[in-house]
């Protein structure tokens, strides 16, 4: 299995972090290969809970080599603020590389993604409001600022004091605030310095490593379904989280990957703005956040609750061509009398064949339920699948059913060992 690539299947906090974190320990290196620090990915290691917006999930095995791949865009005061909260809690971050690549995020890249949400009124997306558009637009736009570039320390200054003040024009123009340039270019030249030792060719890193025989593990951030073609438009994040992403920001070839696994709640939660077919809003949905703690990492909003919807885990399936599903915090519906789980969509009263390709048809499906009888009792203990109870393996094998791969993987709490892992 040499390499691995973890992708959600929803709409992001899949436990995807957890998953890799298991996986980990029989990978020499764990990469990142989209999204940047709006991603918040939490792995409890004994009594230890750890929140990571840049730093791959594998840092805390010795064994792992982490790699923030070129298709991350990187926000170089988060990364060194992660960087120091995880070395002043015993974590070595010193294996870490950033590819040459990678593009840096930059305070305008904030300010335009704040304008753009407050200028969108009530149609905002709900962005994270991180600059993570902003900064994958100017890369596309081929005016971005790249990890590499901090390397020759005169001509990266130029970069940025040119961008700066380009930007600080566009910027007043739009109603936004001056930036100050002096104090951006002065910033980010201490910034770029202590970025240089970590910067590597990280395309080359991760083929002399398949070259070794080592085992490589790609790690997603976001999902399918905020997936800037796939997800659920504009609703969307900026960057391809679907595992063909993996290749574009990983510079691993699509013939090199061998597993691929989908991170799937057993249930489904959104954070922000778009349509959500099998959302609750009542005491029920209210209950699983309160069980699930479904609040953000990163922003502290609350995530909106729902169902699990096997349309929409049937089409990242294909998209993604997951060879198996890790079904995440089915302990979170021990409690439940009955798990309902949506198998398909109707529209005017006309079942819909698959996932639709238009958000605006996906906000006005009616979704089919089935209802299954809940357990009643704490898996947490549970640590292989013949020991859940009834109920749950019935919940289970609806979803092998439904979506035609083998659920490899079952999150029964939040720390490393709580996980059934079928062999
Ligand atoms: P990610 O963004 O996909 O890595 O997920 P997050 O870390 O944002 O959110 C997942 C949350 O669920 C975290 O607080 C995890 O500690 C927690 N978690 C992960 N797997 C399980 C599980 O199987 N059961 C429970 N109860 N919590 C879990
Ligand atoms: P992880 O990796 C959940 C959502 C935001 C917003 C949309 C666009 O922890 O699963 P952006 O700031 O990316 O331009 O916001 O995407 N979003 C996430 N939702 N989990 C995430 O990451 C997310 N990253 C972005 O809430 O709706
Ligand atoms: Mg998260």
């Amino acid at each position: 299995m040499p390499v691995s690539v973890v992708v959600g299947t929803q709409w992001g906090d899949e436990g995807k972090a957890k998953i890799i974190d298991l996986l980990a320990e029989s990978h020499q290196v764990v990469a990142r290969y989209q999204g940047g620090h709006n991603a918040g990915h939490t792995v409890v290691v004994g009594d230890q809970k750890y929140a990571l917006q840049l730093v791959p999930s594998g840092v805390f095995y010795s064994h792992v080599t982490p790699v923030i791949g070129n298709g991350v865009v990187v926000d170089l005061p988060t990364l060194f603020n992660e960087i120091d909260t995880l070395e002043s809690r015993g974590v070595s971050c010193s294996r870490l590389k950033v590819s040459s690549l990678a593009h840096l995020i930059f305070p305008w890249h904030q300010a335009h993604d704040a304008l753009s949400e407050s200028s969108l009124g009530d149609q905002k997306i709900g962005t994270t409001l991180k600059g993570i558009g902003p900064a994958y637009a100017d890369k596309s736009r081929r005016v971005g600022i790249r990890a590499g570039d901090v390397r020759d320390a005169g001509r990266f200054k130029k970069l940025v004091r040119a961008r700066a003040m380009d930007e600080q024009k566009i910027l007043v123009a739009l109603g936004g605030e001056q930036l100050n340039v002096d104090q951006i270019v002065e910033k980010f030249v201490a910034l770029g310095k202590r970025l240089e030792p970590y910067v590597a060719d990280t395309v080359n890193l991760l083929h002399q490593a398949l070259g070794r025989k080592e085992n490589l593990l790609l790690e997603g951030a976001q999902a399918t379904f905020l997936d800037i073609d796939h997800g659920t438009y504009p609703f969307v994040t900026s960057s391809n989280p679907t595992a063909g992403g993996a290749c574009a920001g990983s510079g691993l070839g699509p013939r090199d990957i061998t597993r691929i696994v989908g991170i799937a709640k057993a249930y489904t939660t959104r954070v922000g703005s778009g349509p959500f077919p099998s959302e609750l809003l009542g005491d029920l949905g209210e209950k699983i956040v309160d069980i699930g703690h479904e609040f953000g990492t990163v922003t502290g909003r609350r995530r909106r609750p729902g169902w699990l919807d096997l349309v929409m885990l049937r089409h990242a399936v294909r998209l993604n061509s997951l060879t198996e599903i890790a079904l995440t915090k089915l302990d979170v519906l021990d409690t439940f009398s009955t798990v309902r789980v949506c198998v398909g969509y109707e529209v005017d009263g006309t079942e819909l064949h698959g996932y639709p390709d238009d958000a605006q048809v996906l906000a006005k499906v009616v979704p089919q339920y089935v209802d299954l009888e809940g357990w009643n009792c704490s898996i947490r203990q549970v640590r292989s699948f013949a020991d859940l109870p009834p109920q749950a393996k019935a919940l289970i094998e609806l979803v092998e059913q439904h979506v035609g791969v083998p659920v490899s993987i079952i999150g029964v709490g939040p720390e490393r060992n709580e996980c059934v892992v079928r062999r």
